[in-house]
């Protein structure tokens, strides 16, 4: 079984470790997981689902919580914008 997989985060490939979320993989590529409504990049706080700052757009559909979410082989991760 590899230790990594790839994924697409903002367009480019990435190898993260087996078990990592989508937030995860935000903050290893170094993009937001979104923009807030004064057009600010916004990063995950909790990483355990409550605040809901990790919204992103995975594999076309929005996911409000990219925490609770693992990353998966050829995975398509980009900021909500
Ligand atoms: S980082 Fe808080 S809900 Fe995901």
């Amino acid at each position: 079984m590899p230790e990594t997989i790839t994924v697409r985060v903002g367009g480019k490939s990435l190898d993260v470790p087996v078990g990592a979320s989508v937030a995860v993989a935000a903050l290893i590529a170094g993009i937001p997981c979104r923009t807030s409504v004064t057009n600010q990049p916004r990063t995950p706080l909790c990483g355990m689902g409550i605040c809901f700052e990790c919204r992103m757009v995975i594999n076309g559909q929005p996911h409000l919580r990219s925490c609770q979410v693992l990353c998966e082989p050829g995975m398509e991760i980009f900021p909500d914008e």
